[in-house]
Order: C-alpha cells, then sequence, then structure tokens
C-alpha cells in the first residue's frame, strides 16, 4: 500500500474519530505498508512472537525449561533509557524546569516531522489501545500507542491492559494520549530487516505536555519505546497529576501484613535499579514469620485522595520490566519463580540447552554461554554475559506473591511513603520525618548514585528528588509545591521515612544485609504508623535505637555495627545541606518558602 489511510482500515467497532483521525494523519506522514489494529487476544501475541522468531528478532527458549519464553538482543547502541535525548516541550521553557531537556514545541515538532517522513516504509504499524490501571477505575487512564515494533506490542501486551476492550472504553469521545513510537529504521523494497532496527544518526523521547503527546523516535529499547511506563505513566501523568489533584510516581507498593494485626500497604520511592523490584517481592526472614508481604506493584504509583482522607494507590501497569542481574534464588526467589514462563528477555546470555543466565543467577555460570551480543562469551574476559541493564518481561499475574487487591479499582489506602537512594556514606539506614513537610524536604533532597538503568557513568552521586529526575515531566519547585498541598488536602496524610539500604563500611562491603532482611525496616516502621515502636529524635529525623527494631538472627548485628550504620556524622550532614542549597538555587525561582525554611532548620539543627 503507498499511501494508506486509516479510514480504509479502521475496524468498524472504532467510533472515536479523534484517534481516527490521528492514525490516518501519522499514516500519511510515516508511510507504513500495512496498519494493524491490535486487538489484544494471545492468537495475537502467538502470532507476533513467531513472526519474530521467523526474523531472527526473538529466540525461542527451551519449551521444557522455559515455556513460552524468548530473548531478544537489543541494538549494542541501544540498551537503555536516554536521558539526553529526552524533551520536554512546554510551551514554556520555565514550567519544564532546568530538570528536564528543552525545546521549543514548534521547532521539536519540525525537526520530528522532518525525520518522520516515511520512517515506516516496509513496515507494519500496530495500533495498540491500552489502559493504564484496571479498566475503568477512577484512576486509570487510557493511551493508544502507534509503534512500527512488534517487540513493543507483545512487550505493551504483558505491561498494560491492551486491545478491543480499551477501544469499547473510549466511545466515541474519550480522552486518551496519542503516544506515537518509531524505531525510525525505513526499509527500502528488497531490504533485510536488521535483527534489532533502531535509528544510528537520531534518538528522541519527546513529551508535549499541553498536548499531552507523546513521540519516541529512534529507539527499540524499555522505556525509550514501551510508552505507557515512563512517557505517560510519569512524566506526562505527573503533569495530570498536579492539574487534577493526584500523584503519578516511581514507586513499587506493597502489602504488609502483622501476624494476627491489620493488614498496611505502603509506597516506596527508588531511583531506577535501587531495589524496588526486590523490596515490593520480599520474602520475610523466619525470625520474623508470620509476617505476609504481598505485592501490588513494582516500579509505578498512581496515588489519589480518596472519600476518607486517606491517600488510595494503584499500579497502573499489569507487568513487570525488571532488572535480570543479581535476581536469584537468595536475592528475590518471589520474581525467580515469576520467570519461568511466558517471560521475554532481552539481552541477557543464552546457555547451550536453550536457557537463559545472567550474572548473579548462580554463583558459577554454566559453560559455553553465549553472551547479550551472540558471542562466545569468555568467563574470565572482562565483560559481562548478560548486559548489566538487561530486563524480564513478565506478566505481573505470574508473580507469587501478587496482592489479592493488585486489580481492585479503588486502589489501596497507604499507610507510608519511603524514599531510599544508594548511598554509600552519610544517609543512615532509616529516618521518620516530623511531619509531612519535613517528609517532603527529605524527599526533595535525597540523592542516589546512577545505574546502568541509564545511559551515561555509573556510579556517580547524583540528587534525585522523588526518585523522579528523568520522570517528572514539569519544574521541580512546581512538583515539591505540589506535594506540600496534597498533604495539606488529606485529612490522613500518611507517614514519610527516608532509608539507605546501600551504606558501606571502609572495606566497601555493604553494611546492612539487604533483601529480605529489609524486612525489619518495615516491621519498624509498621509499628511507627501503629505508634507501637519507640525512636529517637535526632538532628535530621526520628531514628529507632537498637532495642526499637528486631535484629535477632543477623549474624554478628551488634550494637556497635547498628550504632555505625545508623550514625549521623556532622561533617557529612554540613556538606550535604550545601548540597541541598545548590539544588535549591538552580530550583530557586518555584521553590516553595517552606523547603527553604527546612533547609534553614537542619542547617541549624547540625
Ligand atoms: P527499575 O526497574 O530500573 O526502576 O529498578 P528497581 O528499583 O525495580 O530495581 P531492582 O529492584 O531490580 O534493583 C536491582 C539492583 O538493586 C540490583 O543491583 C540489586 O542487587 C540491588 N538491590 C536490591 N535490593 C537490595 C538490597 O536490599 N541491598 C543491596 N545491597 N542491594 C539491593
Ligand atoms: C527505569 O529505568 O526506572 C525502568 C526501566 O523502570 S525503563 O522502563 O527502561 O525506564
Ligand atoms: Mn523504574
Amino acid at each position: 500500500m503507498s499511501d494508506p489511510t486509516a479510514v480504509q482500515t479502521a475496524p468498524d467497532y472504532v467510533k472515536n474519530n479523534k484517534l481516527i483521525a490521528w492514525v490516518s494523519e501519522v499514516a500519511q506522514l510515516t508511510k507504513p505498508d500495512r496498519i494493524h489494529w491490535c486487538d489484544g487476544s494471545q492468537a495475537e501475541y502467538d502470532r507476533l512472537c513467531a513472526e519474530m522468531v521467523a526474523s531472527g528478532m526473538l529466540i525461542k527458549l527451551n519449551e521444557q525449561k522455559r515455556p513460552g519464553c524468548f530473548l531478544a538482543r537489543s541494538d549494542p547502541d541501544d540498551v537503555a533509557r536516554m536521558e539526553d535525548r529526552t524533551f520536554v516541550c512546554s510551551s514554556n521553557k520555565e514550567d519544564a524546569g532546568p530538570n528536564n531537556n528543552w525545546v521549543a514545541p514548534d521547532e521539536m515538532r519540525a525537526t520530528l516531522t522532518r525525520i518522520s517522513d516515511g520512517c515506516m516504509r516496509g513496515r507494519t504499524m500496530y495500533v495498540i489501545p491500552f489502559s493504564m490501571g484496571p479498566l475503568g477505575s477512577h484512576i486509570s487512564h487510557i493511551g493508544v500507542e502507534l509503534t512500527d515494533s512488534p517487540y513493543v506490542v507483545v512487550s505493551m501486551r504483558l505491561m498494560t491492559r491492551i486491545g478491543r476492550a480499551v477501544i469499547d472504553l473510549l466511545g466515541a469521545d474519550k480522552f486518551f494520549v496519542p503516544c506515537l513510537h518509531t524505531v525510525g529504521a525505513p526499509l527500502a523494497p528488497g531490504e533485510k530487516d536488521a535483527v534489532w532496527p533502531s535509528n544510528k544518526q537520531h534518538k528522541y523521547i519527546v513529551h508535549f505536555p499541553e498536548e499531552k503527546l507523546i513521540w519516541s523516535f529512534g529507539s527499540g529499547y524499555g522505556g525509550n519505546a514501551l510508552l505507557g511506563k515512563k512517557c505517560f505513566a510519569l512524566r506526562i501523568a505527573s503533569i495530570m497529576a498536579r492539574e487534577q489533584g493526584w500523584l503519578a510516581e516511581h514507586m513499587l507498593i506493597l502489602g504488609i501484613e502483622p501476624p494476627g494485626g491489620k493488614k498496611h500497604y505502603i509506597a516506596a520511592a527508588f531511583p531506577s535499579a535501587c531495589g524496588k523490584t526486590n523490596l515490593a517481592m520480599l520474602i520475610p526472614p523466619k525470625e520474623l514469620k508470620g509476617w505476609k508481604v504481598t505485592t501490588i506493584g513494582e516500579d509505578i504509583a498512581w496515588i489519589k485522595p480518596g472519600a476518607d482522607g486517606r491517600l488510595y494507590a494503584i499500579n497502573p501497569e499489569a507487568g513487570a520490566f525488571g532488572v535480570a542481574p543479581g535476581t536469584s534464588e537468595f536475592t528475590n526467589p518471589n520474581c525467580l519463580a515469576a520467570l519461568h514462563k511466558n517471560t521475554i528477555f532481552t539481552n541477557v546470555a543464552l546457555t547451550p540447552d536453550g536457557d537463559v543466565w545472567w550474572e548473579g543467577l548462580s554463583q558459577t555460570p554454566p559453560m559455553h554461554l553465549t553472551d547479550w551480543q551472540g558471542k562466545l562469551w569468555d568467563p574470565d574476559g572482562d565483560t559481562p554475559a548478560a548486559h548489566p541493564n538487561a530486563r524480564f518481561t513478565v506478566a505481573a499475574s505470574q508473580i507469587p506473591c501478587i496482592d489479592a487487591d493488585w486489580e481492585n479499582p479503588a486502589g489501596v489506602p497507604i499507610s507510608a511513603f519511603l524514599f531510599g537512594g544508594r548511598r554509600t556514606t552519610t544517609v543512615p539506614l532509616v529516618v521518620e520525618a516530623k511531619d509531612w513537610t519535613h517528609g517532603v524536604y527529605m524527599a526533595a533532597t535525597m540523592a542516589s548514585e546512577t545505574t546502568a538503568a541509564s545511559v551515561g557513568k555509573m556510579g556517580v552521586v547524583r540528587r534525585d528528588p522523588f526518585a523522579m529526575l528523568p520522570f517528572c515531566g514539569y519544574h521541580f519547585g512546581d512538583y515539591f509545591n505540589h506535594w506540600l498541598k496534597v498533604g495539606k488536602t488529606v485529612a490522613q496524610a500518611p507517614k514519610i521515612f527516608a532509608v539507605n539500604w546501600f551504606r558501606r563500611d571502609e572495606l566497601g562491603k555493604f553494611m546492612w544485609p539487604g533483601y529480605g532482611e529489609n524486612m525489619r525496616v518495615l516491621k519498624w516502621i509498621i509499628e511507627r504508623c501503629e505508634g507501637k515502636s519507640g525512636a529517637a529524635d535526632t538532628a535530621i529525623g526520628k531514628m529507632p535505637r537498637y532495642e526499637d527494631m528486631e535484629l535477632k538472627g543477623i549474624g554478628g548485628f551488634s550494637k556497635k555495627a547498628f550504632d555505625e550504620l545508623t550514625k549521623v556524622d556532622k561533617k557529612l550532614w554540613q556538606a550535604e545541606v550545601k548540597d541541598h542549597e545548590r539544588l535549591f538555587g538552580e530550583l530557586l525561582a518555584r521553590m516553595p518558602a517552606e523547603m527553604l525554611e527546612q533547609r534553614r532548620q537542619l542547617e541549624k539543627a547540625l
């Protein structure tokens, strides 16, 4: 087809004229050979996977060991989010804030239009109607992704709720977020396709806040391409949330039920590859038998005030796109169990018998591995077998500890918010905020070491307010203000805590065992919420004393070790507060006065 129009191809059940017109407009620009409206069925999924196996984009794994599983290998230049190619194009530059790259919307639109002319030639354009959140929930929202990548289609089916039912919900005139994605690699007639098509020259991940439009060009990987995730559920949703009085956050949500007690839900923000998936699926240590932990979500939370004055959260996603390296029987058995079937692995290593492997899965790697780039792997060489940002894509329903209410359209009430970064020094194991405003200050000033989840230098400490630095779609000063406002509008604001699992000793060893043992911190937090457990006041907030926490059974965790782990070093904290001042200086034009005041108080207390 040389000049397809969506009007000819839209199935007759599609009643939304705005959608039909947009599909048609995009098709005229990008000139795909075909348009396919996804119905979301298993048959459609199976057919696309079979086509990708035939084209080499997917490798079918051993049906006995990993039934229904596939491996994809991306282009070595397309392995993670690219923060320096991510833009928020608001009409007013100030609205995007210093925390976002900005280009004037007209200029960006012109650039994208120019490079997108004919960009889908030789390919199929898929129309993916999807719901972020349970269909019909008052916290959910609808998007439609147009993409020329079948890998994106099957991934979106695992990660969100897609298909015909969403079109029905959209009706004639309901709102949807238009999400346009192209790998930017048109095919000439007869040209052989790349195994992982992408555009070497141009990569753009662009958000237009006023139109709520997302336009992603040139990458096929993760958050750059699965537009329901970071682009919609965080960047655009954070803007919608501010306009409409709710919160869109980079948070896991988990349920905690004390033995014989009342169940609580907490939401916790950590930067990318800093332990959300692990914490969300935690198994309590045997000393805390009887405590039950269940998962609502492991990456994103949408949170709305409820009529009863509490905050209610849903997981807008329906699957996990999680970090594979480090996932094991010891660190996260629940997660590993979820990956046994119907999983798409990307950039992990392949065993000779068609199974997968990654660093940390077992102590000794299997023999004769093929690495993530498809080459025979040398265990004595200095490159890893799996890419450090290798990921799995799996439906949430396969997570053994998934909460019975994970699809409850009303959401679950939140008792506490946690904020944590990867900090080798300075930040103690856990600190409770004095009140909401102080909690917002703690979250606004959190920092973390960078990880492989984003292209760039690893292990550099940077301020990452609310773990939202790469994801907040507008000026951070306005965002802090919005958080302050939400706290004032709800009658029962959750308690706020800062945590750090990553502090190290002089030898570079982690001081806290982490993983399942983090349950001990969660227990203290829940007991604080119930007014049952003690704490001491310090300059930076309330902290547990040795006797306030259950520490039995952690080999050699003496009072001395605990004191070291929870020490507040005045010198380091004074430097910390200086860096808070630097951050606030950059955001000054829109910084809430309360935050500046919090900083002065902390400086004085130190
Ligand atoms: P995104 O999906 O990128 O948003 O990240 P995530 O926060 O879900 O990351 P994930 O849970 O997959 O984090 C993986 C990394 O955190 C691995 O390097 C783990 O080894 C490390 N990690 C997770 N929990 C702990 C912990 O309690 N202690 C320590 N030391 N490391 C941890
Ligand atoms: C993250 O980087 O925080 C992720 C992975 O969750 S991606 O979807 O690639 O952004
Ligand atoms: Mn994430």
